[in-house]
């Protein structure tokens, strides 16, 4: 089975067997079955090196519960399979802020608190009541609450500790339904807003999409799965040491004695911004962005990366963590 249409990289990776599970009960059943499984979601967070062995399950939990509508908010619990742009769009029209600036990351409501996504200075963290699981040994169902996930920067419990142990089913946010508390502290918002006065979460929302569509590919057209790389933080002397050579690094302060600085200015800056390397390469408008030029195989966007990885650490002694799981 094919794996092209499942990932938003588009590699052609062939998994054992395919199901996709639209309902609780049947993912439970699918778990009893199979001993041996990968978990897929929205694949948009993910690079195929190799076929996949056994058992793919596709998690394709759908719904959206409204419930707890209090005066000034209200708690909706999505469903892990449904989309997240849609998800977002849909919050939008009911008039639900809060996610606004999440618009258009690709991937699915299911795995946005893994890798806790965040955009144009917001955390999906910020609005995440608790996240519902699957216990995959005892396959009952579990809640961890806010706190319980250890939301950190582009990182969370199911990326550490709890990793392989849990499928999650849906997620509960808090979003507000009036007096919404918009942000649009980023440069490039405000920009897009400034004939607007008081925007709405829609002008928001369209102001990031705008953003968004100039900068990053689009996976239908060309296979990337987002940033590629985490934008690195590094102490301070470090960061003096390269201001030296370079006054007009970017930086944003994270601690007393800590910095972190974009990922795609250290790659630009390194010559890789929009170079091709036979069917994949660095995205011409945002050097942060691996993309597959199609039929590219995931080894060698993987040996793009450990490229771009080793060259800054030689120009810069940063070693650059990758983001995106590589299978
Ligand atoms: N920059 C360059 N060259 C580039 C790209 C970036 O010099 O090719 C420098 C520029 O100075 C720019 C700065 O880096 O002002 C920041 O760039 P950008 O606003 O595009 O954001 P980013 O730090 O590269 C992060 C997230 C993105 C998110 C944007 C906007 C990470 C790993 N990435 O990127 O998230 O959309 O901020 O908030 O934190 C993703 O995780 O998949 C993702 C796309």
């Amino acid at each position: 089975f094919s794996l092209k249409n499942y990932n938003t990289f588009g590699i052609n990776a062939k998994a054992k067997k395919f199901i996709s599970v639209k309902k609780l009960s049947e993912l439970k059943q699918v778990l009893q079955d199979n001993n041996d499984y990968f978990l897929l979601g929205g694949g948009s967070n993910m690079l195929l090196t190799k076929d996949i062995d056994t058992t793919v399950v596709h998690v394709n939990l759908q719904g959206i519960i409204v419930n707890n509508q209090k005066e000034n908010y209200v708690e909706v619990t999505a469903m892990a399979g449904e989309n997240w742009h849609e998800f977002v769009l849909w919050c939008i029209d009911q008039n639900f802020g809060g996610i606004e600036n999440l618009s258009l990351i690709p991937g699915n409501v299911g795995t946005c608190p893994i890798q806790n996504i965040g955009a144009y200075g917001f955390e999906v963290k910020d609005t995440i009541v608790s996240v519902e699981v699957l216990n995959t040994k005892t396959l009952k169902t579990e809640t961890f609450t806010n706190s319980e996930c250890e939301f950190g920067y582009r990182n969370s419990i199911f990326k550490n500790t709890a990793k392989g142990q849990y499928v999650i089913t849906s997620v509960t946010f808090k979003l507000t339904t009036k007096n919404h508390l918009t942000n649009t502290s980023y440069g490039a918002i405000q920009e897009e807003l400034k004939n607007i006065s008081t925007p709405t979460i829609k002008d928001i929302s369209n102001a990031i999409i705008a953003i968004r569509n100039s900068k990053l590919p689009n996976p239908k057209e060309i296979g990337n799965s987002g940033s590629f790389f985490k934008n690195p933080v590094i102490s301070t002397s470090i960061f003096s040491e390269i201001q030296k050579k370079h006054p007009e690094i970017p930086s944003y302060p994270v601690s007393e004695t800590t910095i972190k600085i974009p990922a795609g200015w250290l790659i630009e800056k390194a010559g890789f911004k929009g170079k091709r390397f036979g069917k994949a390469g660095v995205h011409s408008k945002q050097a942060l962005v691996l993309v597959n030029y199609g039929n590219a195989t995931g080894k060698e966007i993987y040996e793009i990366a450990k490229k771009i990885q080793r060259k800054i650490k030689s120009e810069f002694e940063i070693p650059l963590e990758i983001e995106v799981n590589v299978y």
